[in-house]
């Protein structure tokens, strides 16, 4: 097992092309993240602890991935990556509260509540969000209008009705059938909408300003977004801790709204197929090389862990 919580082999050829963007942001992040002995100490080592992990990092691949599509520079894309996988920690970190899912494990590890205690991992939260905006609230750019354009996607993505609403109601379905299109808002708004704000930081990043284009991106990160979280669903079912580096099995014990839970595993693998032949959809109708956001598609919804 590697620190990631992970096979040591990549078993998807994708990640070998997704290692140098990992590596990219981690150096990033290492970098913008406070030093652990800044006052207060915990508070700083909570941060490093929660972020500097071992995350698959797909969100800022996909910012790198779509700025690249359209010729942006890496380091034009650094801030935006940073500021969603900044806002994704920080949903983990929350999501694992005993008020909320209330896992002990989170990348192989003890969940930020666990190693340190519940008012801090609350702290962690609220750090990591206020940092992703002050990121992006300090990029320069020639194009004065990219800073307030970028923010206003991720805080919308990020809020209620984003990230933070499909957790509300992701916790109002505990316990209940929600049917098949409310569970499909759950997943789109607490899972694909951040996943949709990555890839349209991306092209913004880029200056994609082109309406149908931009739509197309967002069809195609919505489909990946609620492909990867049926894939996540199915995971909890078929896979074991030491695999996925967080608990396993716990969806159904807390009841909680899920696709295997609401139709079984096999249409739920079917679901995924569908979201991800959607996804593919939208990229085909863009004039681009769009092969690498194809690759990403396949390996969020055929993904082991
Ligand atoms: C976990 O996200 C939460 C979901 C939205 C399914 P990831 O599976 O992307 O978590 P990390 O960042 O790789 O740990
Ligand atoms: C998490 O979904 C979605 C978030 C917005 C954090 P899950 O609760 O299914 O994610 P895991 O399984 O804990 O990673
Ligand atoms: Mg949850
Ligand atoms: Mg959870
Ligand atoms: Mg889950």
């Amino acid at each position: 097992m590697t620190t990631r919580g992970t096979p040591d082999v990549p078993e998807h050829a994708i990640e070998q092309q997704l290692i140098p963007y990992r590596n990219r942001l981690e150096a990033y992040l290492d970098k913008v993240l406070p030093a652990a002995d800044t006052v207060p100490v915990v508070l700083h080592e909570a941060l490093r602890y929660s972020t500097l992990n071992a995350g698959k990092r797909l969100r800022a691949c996909l910012v790198y991935l779509t700025g690249e599509m359209f010729s942006a520079l890496p380091v034009a894309l650094d801030a935006p990556a940073a500021a969603v996988e900044l806002i994704h920690a920080y949903s983990l970190v929350h999501d694992d509260l005993p008020c909320m899912d209330d896992d002990d494990l989170r990348r192989g590890k003890p969940s930020c509540h666990k190693a340190y205690d519940e008012g801090t991992a609350m702290l962690v939260g609220d750090a990591l969000q206020s940092l992703a905006f002050e990121l992006l609230g300090s990029i320069e750019s020639a194009d004065n209008a990219l800073c307030p354009r970028l923010i206003h996607t991720l805080a919308r993505a990020a809020g209620s009705q984003g990230m933070a609403g499909g957790q509300a109601l992701d916790l109002a379905a505990q316990g209940k059938d929600p049917g098949l299109s409310s569970l499909q808002q759950i997943h789109a708004m607490k899972t694909a909408a951040l996943i949709e704000a990555a890839v349209l930081m991306g092209a913004q990043t880029a200056g994609v300003t082109d309406n149908t284009q931009l739509q197309l991106l967002s069809d195609y990160a919505n489909a990946l977004g609620l492909g990867f979280q049926i894939r996540d669903d199915i995971l909890d079912v078929v896979s074991d801790t030491e695999t996925l580096g967080k608990q396993v099995g716990t969806d159904e014990i807390s009841g909680k709204a899920t696709y295997p839970g609401l139709m079984g595993l096999a249409a739920a693998k079917q679901s995924a197929k569908n979201a991800h032949q959607q996804a593919n959809k939208a990229l085909n109708q863009l004039p681009y090389d769009t092969q690498n956001l194809q690759m990403l598609a396949d390996y969020a919804i055929n993904r082991i862990y």
